[in-house]
C-alpha cells in the first residue's frame, strides 16, 4: 500500500546504519534493553520510520498506537518523562511545560513535518535540546496539492460536481460556473522558498504571464529559477490574480493576510493557503468572499484544526476548505516518517542529523 519512488529510496539509503549486536558476541558486551535511549513516539508514523527504530539496535521506543487520535496532552505529559529523545507530528505542542515533564534526559527531538510553529524554539535552545525537522521531501506533493487546490477553486469545481449530482445541471449554459483561468494571468508567491518555487514550476506550463513574489528580502537564486519579479507587499495584493501563501507561521507572519491585503485584492482574484491556517485572518478573509471582494479561497489550512463544520467559511460556495493534507501522499509521508526517524537517531548519537534546526 505504502509507496516507493526516488525520494523514498533515497531516504531509505541514507538510513543511519543500525548498531548492530551480533550473535556470538558474549551477552556482556551486547547491549542491554537498559542501556538503549528512551524514546517516545507520539503518532503511528508510517512504517518506513517504525522500521528505521525498531531496525536501529539504538533505542527502546514507546508509541501512542492511534493515527486517529492524538495522545491526550495528559497521556503525554506522563509519558515523556526521562526520555532521551522524541519523535512527534504537528498536533503536539512542544513547550516549556511538556520540556519541564521530560525532565533533562531529553536530547533530541525530531517533528515529522517542515513547520515548527508548535515548537517553542526558545525553550527547547535554552535546554540544549536539538530538533530535526523534515523539509525538501514534501516540496513536490505539497506544490503539487497546491495546484489542484488552486484550480478546483478558480475552475469551481467542488460547486459544479454538487450541482451535477443534484439536479443544478439544466441545459449548456453560456456562463453557468465560469472561473477564472491561468492562462495569461499573474502568479504571485508570498514567501518563496522551495515550494513557492516548485508551485510555480507547475503552474508554468498552464501559459501564467508572470510570476511575483515578496519575502523578508529578495531572494534571486530562487526566483531566477522561475523568472519571478521581487515586488513589494502591496503590489503582491494588487496584482495578483493568484495568490499562493506559502510562508512559515511566525510572529510576524501571524494574520498577515487580512483585509488590508483583500481589500487591495482584485475582485477576480483568488486567494491560495497551503502553509499555515494563522497567516490568515479567517474572519476578514470570510467577510471579503462573501462581498465578493475576492473572488475564492483555497484553504488547505486553517485555524482550529479541525475547523468547525458549523464554521462560517463552510457556508460559502467560493471557498473550498481540505483537511491538512497538502503533504498526504503516500510516499511523501513515508519519507518524512524515516527522516523524522532518522534525524531523531543521529542525533541522539551526537552525530550531525540529515535535517537540523540551527536554533
Ligand atoms: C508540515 O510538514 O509542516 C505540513 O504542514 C504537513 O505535512
Amino acid at each position: 500500500m505504502w509507496g516507493s519512488r526516488m525520494a523514498l529510496r533515497r531516504l531509505q539509503k541514507i538510513a543511519v546504519a543500525p548498531l548492530s549486536i551480533k550473535e556470538g558476541v558474549p551477552s556482556n558486551v551486547q547491549r542491554e534493553m537498559s542501556t538503549l535511549q528512551r524514546v517516545y513516539v507520539t503518532r503511528q508514523i508510517p512504517p518506513e520510520g517504525l522500521k528505521i527504530l525498531k531496525e536501529s539496535g539504538q533505542v527502546q521506543f514507546e508509541l501512542w498506537g492511534s493515527d486517529d487520535v492524538p495522545v491526550p496532552r495528559a497521556e503525554l505529559l506522563k509519558k515523556v518523562k526521562g526520555v532521551d529523545g522524541l519523535l512527534c507530528v504537528l498536533t503536539e505542542k512542544i513547550d516549556a511545560e511538556l520540556l519541564d515533564s521530560a525532565g533533562p534526559n531529553l536530547k533530541v527531538l525530531s517533528t515529522m513535518s517542515v513547520g515548527f510553529d508548535h515548537l517553542s524554539l526558545d525553550e527547547l535552545k535554552k535546554r540544549g535540546i536539538r530538533v530535526g525537522y523534515t523539509p525538501e521531501v514534501l516540496t513536490d506533493a505539497v506544490a503539487e496539492l497546491t495546484v489542484a487546490l488552486l484550480l478546483t477553486t478558480s475552475r469551481r469545481l467542488i460547486e459544479a460536481t454538487h450541482e451535477a449530482k443534484t439536479g443544478g445541471w439544466g441545459t449548456w449554459r453560456t456562463l453557468w460556473l465560469c472561473g477564472h483561468e491561468l492562462a495569461n494571468s499573474t502568479v504571485g508567491i508570498l514567501g518563496l522558498g522551495r515550494i513557492g518555487v516548485a508551485i510555480a514550476e507547475r503552474l508554468a506550463p498552464f501559459k501564467v504571464k508572470k510570476f511575483i513574489y515578496t519575502d523578508v528580502a529578495p531572494r534571486p537564486e530562487l526566483a531566477r529559477a522561475i523568472n519571478a519579479e521581487y515586488v513589494s507587499f502591496d503590489e503582491l495584493a494588487k496584482q495578483s490574480d493568484f495568490l499562493a501563501v506559502c510562508c512559515a507561521l511566525t510572529p510576524e507572519t501571524k494574520e498577515i493576510c487580512n483585509k488590508e491585503l483583500f481589500s487591495k485584492m482584485k475582485n477576480t482574484s483568488i486567494f491560495i493557503n497551503t502553509s499555515r491556517g494563522g497567516v490568515v485572518n479567517q474572519e476578514d478573509l470570510y467577510e471579503a468572499l462573501a462581498a465578493g471582494q475576492i473572488a475564492g479561497a483555497g484553504l488547505d489550512v486553517t485555524v482550529p484544526e479541525p475547523l468547525p463544520t458549523n464554521h462560517p467559511l463552510f457556508t460559502l460556495k467560493n471557498c473550498v476548505i481540505l483537511p491538512h493534507i497538502a503533504s498526504a501522499s503516500y510516499t511523501t509521508r513515508n519519507a518524512m516518517s524515516a527522516l523524522a526517524a532518522n534525524n531523531l537517531l543521529l542525533g541522539l548519537r551526537g552525530e550531525p542529523m540529515i535535517k537540523e534546526l540551527k536554533l
